[in-house]
C-alpha cells in the first residue's frame, strides 16, 4: 500500500477537477507547494497560479509556499503583495505604471516597505471554498479556513477561522494535543509509516498517533 503517486497531475482519472499541484506547477519558483496538496476546481486545477494566486509578480520576489496534505477548494485565493498600493502617501494612485513621465520620482523602496513577505501554508490545511488570504499571511498546522472567509491575520495551528476578517471559530483540540500534534508532524513521516497508519492520523487518539511516529 504505497497510496498515489504524487508525481502525477490528476491522481482520479474520473475527476479530472482534482489536481495534485506540486506536479502541476512545475517551473514555478515563487510557488511551493508539498506533496499531495490538491487544488478541487470544475474548471481545471492546472488554472491554480493564474486564477488563485493574484497580483503575483516576480520582481517582488514575493513567494507562496504551501506545504503537504492540503486541501484547497474551489476558488480560493491567495492576493499577493503586488496587489497593495503605496498607502502611506497622499495618494494611493499608482502613477508610475502609466510611464509617459509619471514613472520619474517613484521610489521603489517606499513600495516595497510597505509589503507583507510570503505567505505561507502550513501542512494538513483545509481552505474552504472562495476563501481570500491576504499578503503575509501564515496559516498554521492543521488549520481549516471556513468557506468565503477573508484571512487578514495569521492562523494559529489546529485553529478553525471563519468570516471577514476570519476569526477563530474554535481550536480543534485542546492546547496539549496541539503541542503532541506538532511534536508528531506525521506529514513528514516517511510514506510507508504514513499509509500503514491512516487509520491513527484520521483518528483522534493522540497517544495511537505518538505510538505509530
Ligand atoms: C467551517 C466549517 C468547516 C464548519 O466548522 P464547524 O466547527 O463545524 O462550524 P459550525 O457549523 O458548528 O458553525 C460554528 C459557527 O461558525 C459559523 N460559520 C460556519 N461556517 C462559516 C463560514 N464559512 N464563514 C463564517 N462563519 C461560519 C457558524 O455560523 C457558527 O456560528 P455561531 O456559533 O455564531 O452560530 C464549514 O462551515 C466550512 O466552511 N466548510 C468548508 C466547506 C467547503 O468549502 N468545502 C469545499 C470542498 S472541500
Amino acid at each position: 500500500m504505497s497510496g498515489p503517486n504524487p508525481d502525477i497531475k490528476h491522481p482520479m482519472p474520473m475527476h479530472p477537477r482534482v489536481g495534485f499541484l506540486k506536479p502541476l506547477l512545475e517551473g514555478r519558483p515563487n510557488i511551493e507547494v508539498g506533496e499531495y496538496t490538491y487544488y478541487d476546481d470544475p474548471d481545471g486545477p492546472e488554472h491554480f497560479a493564474e486564477r488563485c494566486v493574484l497580483y503575483h509578480y516576480d520582481f517582488v520576489g514575493d513567494r507562496l509556499v504551501i506545504g503537504r496534505f492540503c486541501a484547497l477548494a474551489q476558488g480560493v485565493v491567495f492576493v499577493m503583495n503586488g496587489a497593495n498600493h503605496a498607502m502611506s502617501g497622499f495618494s494611493t494612485f499608482p502613477f508610475n505604471i502609466f510611464g509617459h513621465g509619471w514613472e520619474q520620482g517613484f521610489d521603489v523602496k517606499t513600495w516595497e516597505a510597505e509589503n507583507r513577505g510570503d505567505t505561507t501554508v502550513g501542512h494538513d490545511v483545509w481552505i474552504g471554498m472562495e476563501a481570500m488570504v491576504m499578503p503575509g499571511v501564515t496559516v498554521g498546522h492543521g488549520a481549516i479556513v471556513a468557506a468565503r472567509s477573508v484571512v487578514t491575520h495569521d492562523v494559529p495551528a489546529y485553529a478553525i477561522v471563519g468570516g471577514n476578517p476570519a476569526r477563530t471559530m474554535r481550536m480543534r483540540f485542546d492546547e496539549h494535543t496541539v503541542e503532541r500534534l506538532l511534536a508528531v508532524s506525521w506529514w513528514d513521516w516517511p510514506l510507508d509509516r504514513i499509509s500503514r497508519n491512516l487509520d491513527a492520523i484520521r483518528g483522534a487518539d493522540i497517544a495511537r498517533l505518538e505510538a505509530a511516529a
